[in-house]
């Protein structure tokens, strides 16, 4: 779709943005501007200010800014269109659409809405009037209270032909919507139509926006198909659907919780988890991926606990290979067997459900231990085994840069357990080392959190540097793009930087610049508030050269140039290791492999800068 700008400054025109604003944040005129305290960071004196007549909104703090339309965007995490139709909504406004088969479609959409609504609302009081006993008897015997049937709007479709058809009638609607909305169906005999949904519990679901475009149905007994869901229609396509994200999207939690069922979504909810979604009994799909990872950077899968649960894990993850971008990952929380997030909520509550979420593996640690878990390990074959397997998965991964972490992490992990001796102890800690046949023992309850991240202390003040400092950012471009970040936020950021380098050249190099400087250029979300955590108000250094108020732009100067001096080092250890690997590949002497194996200790000692220093707070 596209937009003209006559059509955004209609809407600026009709909006004021302070009003829109107004609404969501508490604001003070002064003089010309209003300013309030800062909706997309924590802050206790306010540095967000909103002009209506530049019909801009800019945070001094964070830096954020953007017009009416990036104001919606950034607060309901809504896509740019998306955006602009609410706001099209609010102004009055016919969103334009030029063709006219894309008008009669969305006429279409539009009537099926309203189709799905009315049967929605009919469905809710079905559940609460006199037929709806047993099904609230049901409800309440799973434990789900009123509050939370009607915050699902839970309804109930009574066991009875031609009920929703003539209750809809009364609303002007034909049979031929019911038909369209996939609540009626007609047999393929040409036999007389009749109701999807008959005695069945209805979950209706909604799309990001809340309008109801589809149902599933629950048999309150035993029996088949024990959940029926809706047709495809123009609004409802199963496979990048899931259930609960409006709810989830206004939770604004710094997660999301991917559950395979409905019951999961609302009993989750119900015990204060807002954020949980589930796929509706499909496979998690990259469309499902890319509509999570719009809202937050890395959710969380908690799939039931038996074998089937744990395979459909282990595929999501593998088909997340290909779409990871940087910053952008799931994590694994594994539950007990026989469990699902609803039945263990109830059995172990939810401040376990909380504890099992935070001990969530990383996706490299899911797929590594779901290679070496179980697996005999005890001879040069297997060895490599794993290894080409590991390959194989890490080659699956598009992203360049991610692809390189991740074949460097399952290298060096490899290289840890089975060409390493000797190490230095405390340096790796294992949760449980292999036995002597090479099995990795199974991991309690969980598939296991590795505790070997690669944090890099350094890299954080280096970063907090260059930002504090922009103008080395420009002075030393073409080294720190040869730099390799083991961070990948970090990398991330680091690329955004040097696209821009030439802009930080002109900058002050002698006082502190904030973070709003960098809000010209680089736009990207996460990207912003990492530099706010780097060099924001609450930011700890570990390094005083990096802090502004400790430091100065020569000390700065001199830091950098002795961490690119000690990549340098770093490179030539690498090129090194590489012949010396070539060497050992060649003939496997014992010479040989001395060599090789020193290489990679200086190679390891030289690029990993910091390899006793406290890691706690040196993620962002
Ligand atoms: P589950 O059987 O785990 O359902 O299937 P659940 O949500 O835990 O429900 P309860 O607790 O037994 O009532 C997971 C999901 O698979 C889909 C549904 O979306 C369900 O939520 N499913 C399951 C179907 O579409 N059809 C079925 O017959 C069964
Ligand atoms: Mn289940």
């Amino acid at each position: 779709m596209t937009i003209s700008n006559q059509f955004l400054d209609e809407i600026r025109a009709r909006l004021p943005l302070s009003q829109l604003v107004g609404r969501r944040v508490r604001l003070i005129r002064q003089g010309r501007e209003f300013s309030g305290l800062c909706p997309f960071h924590n802050e206790k004196t306010p540095s967000f200010t909103v002009n209506d007549e530049k019909a801009f909104f800019h945070c001094f703090g964070c830096g954020a800014h953007g017009d009416v339309v990036g104001f919606l965007m950034r607060m309901d995490n809504l896509t740019f269109p998306e955006a602009v139709e609410r706001l099209a909504e609010a102004a009055g406004l016919e969103m334009p659409i030029v063709d006219p088969q894309a008008r009669a479609k969305a006429k279409v959409r539009l009537s099926l809405y309203n189709v799905l609504e009315a049967a929605t609302a009919w469905f809710e009081a079905e559940l609460r009037g006199s037929r709806g006993a047993k099904a609230r008897a049901y409800l309440s015997d799973r434990g789900i209270s009123k509050a939370t049937s009607t915050r699902f709007r839970l309804g109930w479709a009574a066991d009875s032909r031609g009920a929703v058809k003539s209750a809809l009638a009364s609303k002007d609607i034909s049979e031929a919507q019911l038909i369209a909305a996939g609540l009626v169906t007609t047999p393929e005999d040409g036999g007389e139509t009749y109701e999807r949904f008959r005695g069945r519990l209805i979950f209706p679901i909604s799309d990001p926006r809340d309008r109801v475009i589809a149902f599933g149905g629950r048999l309150l007994g035993e029996g088949r198909p024990k959940y029926l869901n809706s047709p495809e229609t123009p609004v409802f396509q199963k496979s990048s659907v899931l259930y609960g994200l409006s709810l989830a999207r206004q939770a604004a939690r710094d997660t999301i919780i991917i559950t395979e069922g409905y019951m999961d979504v609302i009993a989750l909810h119900q015990a204060g988890f807002a954020n949980a979604v589930a796929p509706l009994g499909t496979a998690l799909t990259e469309r499902h991926m890319e509509s999570v990872w719009r809202l937050v950077s890395d959710p969380i899968l908690c799939f039931d606990g038996d074998e089937a649960g744990q395979r459909a894990a282990l595929r999501a993850a593998e088909r997340a290979l290909p779409v990871l971008r940087p910053g952008h990952s799931l994590r694994f929380a594994s539950l007990p067997p026989k469990e699902d997030p609803d039945s263990f909520l109830a059995g172990s509550g939810a401040e376990k459900f909380r504890e099992l979420c935070e001990n969530a593996s990383t996706m490299v640690d899911f797929l590594w231990n779901r290679q070496v878990v179980g697996r005999r390990l005890d001879t040069p074959e297997r060895r490599a085994g794993l290894k080409s397997d590991l390959q194989n998965i890490a080659g699956r991964i598009d992203d360049k840069t991610i692809r390189r972490f991740y074949e460097r992490e399952f290298d060096e992990r490899i290289f840890q357990r089975f060409l390493r001796t000797g190490a230095r102890s405390g340096q790796r800690k294992r949760q449980s080392a292999p036995d002597r046949t090479g099995v990795e023992p199974p991991l309690s309850n969980t598939l296991g959190k590795d505790v070997s991240g690669t944090t890099i202390p350094r890299e954080k003040s280096l970063m907090q540097t260059l930002l504090n400092f922009p103008v080395l950012i420009s002075e030393s471009h073409i080294q720190l793009a040869a730099f390799e970040l083991h961070h990948i936020e970090y990398a991330a950021l680091m690329k955004a930087l040097l696209e821009n380098h030439e802009k930080w050249r002109t900058h002050r190099s002698d006082a502190t610049t904030d973070a709003s400087v960098f809000g010209s250029e680089i736009h990207d979300e996460r990207l912003l508030s990492l530099i706010d955590k780097l060099v924001g108000k609450g930011a700890k250094y570990a390094d005083p050269t990096a802090n502004p108020r400790q430091s100065d732009i020569a000390k700065a100067r001199a830091l950098v140039a002795s961490m690119l001096k000690n990549v340098t080092n770093a490179e030539i250890g690498r090129n090194r290791s590489r012949a010396a690997n070539i060497a050992y590949q060649n003939d496997m002497s014992e010479e040989n492999w001395r060599i090789f194996r020193a290489a990679i200790e200086r190679e390891q000692a030289a690029s990993r800068w910091t390899i006793d220093e406290p890691d706690s707070d040196d993620t962002p």
